[in-house]
């Protein structure tokens, strides 16, 4: 499934996107870091909340980690793993993402 072209998206940047995935409602986020994709599902392991409260917005003031706007945690950009929080240790659960010519797109693990 097509989320973004690879150029609409800047290094350090996010997209969100929510779709019909698998009969089931989908509600992720892109992020770039170092010209890798990485995406994730839009719920926060503290309590599932979703992480953003801008549209596309889920960085940190610094752009240097993924942060829940409901409590501040903060989890890496790249394995979306909580490195401050209240739910430290806990991970993001990740979606598997595949560039294809000028298309991210979300495939099936
Ligand atoms: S819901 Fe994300 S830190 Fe509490």
């Amino acid at each position: 499934m097509l989320l973004a072209k690879v150029d609409e998206i800047a290094e350090g940047a996010c997209k969100g996107f929510s779709a019909d995935w698998l009969g089931e409602k989908l509600e992720g986020f892109l992020v770039k870091k170092e010209g890798v994709f990485y995406a994730f599902k839009n719920s926060c392991p503290h309590i599932g909340a979703p992480l953003n409260w801008m549209p596309d917005e889920f960085l940190d003031p610094e752009g240097n980690y993924i942060q829940c706007s409901m409590h501040g945690a903060l989890f890496e950009m790249d394995s979306g793993l909580c490195v401050s929080g209240p739910c430290v240790a806990k991970n993001l659960e990740s979606l598997s993402v595949q560039v294809a010519g000028d298309e991210v797109r979300l495939v099936i693990d």
